[in-house]
């Protein structure tokens, strides 16, 4: 998968060179370009917002950067892509909400472009003119406001790039994790049998393959009514 990202704050995505997506990248499963707005720019100050039309607080990103930054992500597509294939994601609180379902759908696509926007916003046009020449998304990370796009863009990478096949080692992990079956996970335990006080369920040393599931699955179920219960209708 080709992922590019336009940003201000290029630095913010050095993480990304770390843990199971930085090896992702090593062995060529994730092919990641980070770009600087500013680049796109040809003034001495390298501006990229301007005070709104219509007045009100705060600035808004102009439009022009953005637009030759697109051409040229879009525009230097590898042989046989078209911008077509690309999705464009802006990342808003005015966006669908993502969701583990739509993690999955966007790892299934060749390549994403994140648009990193700051500020009160990118100018309309930007969003209008790029669904023009490949499908766009805005989407919001929650129901509250961050300073700009980037901490969401990076959440939605790795929720997206560790289901890209080959990425995370053992594929049964992504199954048996919360949102994967519309219910939270069950808890685990590890060794030793008591800490502190404390014992593992017996169920899960019996043997009883049976059982562990059954005892698992209703973990699930009591978990998800008393902290989500709007994921059960
Ligand atoms: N930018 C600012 N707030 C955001 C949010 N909640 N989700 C996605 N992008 C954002």
């Amino acid at each position: 998968m080709r992922i590019d990202i336009v940003t201000i704050f290029p630095e913010f995505f050095s993480v990304l060179d770390v843990s199971l997506l930085g090896k992702a990248r090593t062995s060529g499963l994730l092919d990641l370009g980070v770009h600087d707005l500013r680049d796109f720019t040809h003034d001495r100050h390298r501006t990229v917002d301007d005070t709104p039309y219509g007045g009100g607080a705060g600035m808004v990103m102009k439009p022009e950067p953005w637009g030759e930054a697109f051409d040229d992500i879009l525009g230097a597509l590898s042989s046989g892509e078209s911008a077509e294939q690309a999705t464009v994601i802006f990342p808003s609180p005015a966006g669908e909400r993502f969701t583990q379902a739509m993690a999955r759908e966007l790892a299934e696509e060749p390549h994403l472009v994140f648009g990193c926007g700051r500020y009160e916003g990118i100018d309309q046009r930007v969003i209008d003119y790029t669904a023009t020449r490949a499908r766009v998304r805005e989407i919001s990370l929650g129901d509250y406001v961050l300073n700009g796009g980037e901490v969401a863009v990076m959440a939605m990478i790795e929720a997206i790039g560790r289901l890209v096949p080959g990425v995370v080692g053992n594929p049964a992990s992504l199954t048996e994790e919360s949102h994967e079956d519309g219910l939270l996970e069950y808890p685990s335990y590890t060794k030793p049998a008591q800490w502190r006080g404390l014992t593992v369920p017996p169920v899960l040393t019996s043997g009883n393959h049976g059982a562990i599931a059954a005892w698992r699955h209703e973990q699930q179920l009591e978990r998800t009514r008393r902290v989500r219960p709007d994921l059960l209708n």
